[in-house]
């Protein structure tokens, strides 16, 4: 099957990037959102995001010609003739059900549905329609433009057939695809999140302060940043809210909110978007390690 129009719900942060790389890679796209002010928000960030990537040479064509393939629109309808949907609403089972139920009825029956969640059932979310075997999860990592990575996930009723359209599709998007299966935290958060909550708990535990274990994940393993400036970018009410599902579904310790995280998140300092967290922000470009 061939994929030529793409709907993309939801027009905030994850919306907004998969749309303009899926309008970069030569797709028309149609966003919706609930309100016209949330596209004009997501549509002015694409818009400055297409224009740095112009500046920079990272485009083949100008930004004009790549907006010129991006639609904005609160009404369903007008995903009707979609041959994907790509939702990215917020991280509510609830919110995303009734959305995918709605739609179902609506886009045309062979279309892929797909959803970028970071933690509810892709299994659960494909219960909403009639098209189980047409559902898969397409996880992307932010900000969409410059990650890599997308996690193709595979639920036990999706057709073979249309998972390879999915994978093929996160390549066309310029992206390195990888095969997961739908089981909480797919690839990523399984292997990142009890790393995150270790480095919570040797900090607890009086193995190093906040700096030297940054410093020592940094400079001794060469990752880009050290635990705790992740945590912090991340957001931590974010992290918070991933141990409860990931630990909610495999019941083991390594995936249990350490006291320390549970805390700074009741104080609301959940890091860089509150001014607090691991670090202070007062000065952004020279965050100080709290004394916690
Ligand atoms: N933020 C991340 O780093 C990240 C990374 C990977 C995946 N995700 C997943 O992506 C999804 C979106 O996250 P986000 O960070 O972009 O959230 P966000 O809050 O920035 O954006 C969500 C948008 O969805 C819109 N929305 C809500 N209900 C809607 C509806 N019924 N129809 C259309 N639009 C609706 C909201 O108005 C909002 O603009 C979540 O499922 C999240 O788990 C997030």
């Amino acid at each position: 099957m061939e994929i030529k129009k793409v709907g993309v719900l939801g027009c905030g942060l994850m919306g907004s990037g998969i749309a303009q790389v899926a309008a970069t890679a030569g797709f028309d796209v149609t966003v919706l959102e609930v309100d016209q002010k949330y596209l004009d928000q997501g549509f002015a960030g694409m818009e400055k995001s297409l224009a740095k990537f112009g500046e920079k040479g990272l485009i083949q064509e100008t930004p004009q010609a790549v907006r010129a393939r991006l639609k904005g629109t609160t009404k369903m309808q007008d995903l009707a003739d979609c041959d994907i949907i790509i939702e990215a609403v917020i991280e509510n089972v609830d919110e995303k059900k009734k959305l995918y139920a709605a739609l179902d009825g609506i886009v045309k029956q062979d279309a892929i549905f797909a959803s970028n969640t970071s933690s509810i059932s892709i299994t659960e979310l494909l219960t909403s329609t009639q098209r189980p075997e047409r559902f898969i999860g397409l996880h992307f990592f932010n900000p969409v433009p410059l990650m890599k990575l997308v996690e193709v996930v595979r639920t036990i009723a999706t057709a073979g057939d249309v998972y390879d359209t999915g994978y093929e599709f996160g390549k066309k998007l310029g992206k390195v695809p990888v095969r997961t299966s739908d089981k909480t935290g797919f690839i990523v958060n399984r292997l990142l999140v009890p790393y995150l909550l270790d480095a919570i708990r040797a900090f607890e535990e009086g193995v190093g302060s906040i700096d030297d274990i940054d410093n020592a994940m940094k400079l001794g393993c060469g990752y880009p940043m050290g635990p705790f400036t992740l945590l912090d970018f991340v957001g931590l009410d974010t992290t918070y809210y991933i141990t409860h599902v990931m630990y909610d579904e495999f019941k083991e310790r390594r995936f249990a909110s350490p006291p320390l995280l549970k805390r700074l998140v009741m104080a609301g300092w959940y890091g860089r978007k509150s001014g607090k967290g691991f670090y202070d922000y007062s000065d952004p470009n020279h965050p100080k390690p709290n004394k916690l």
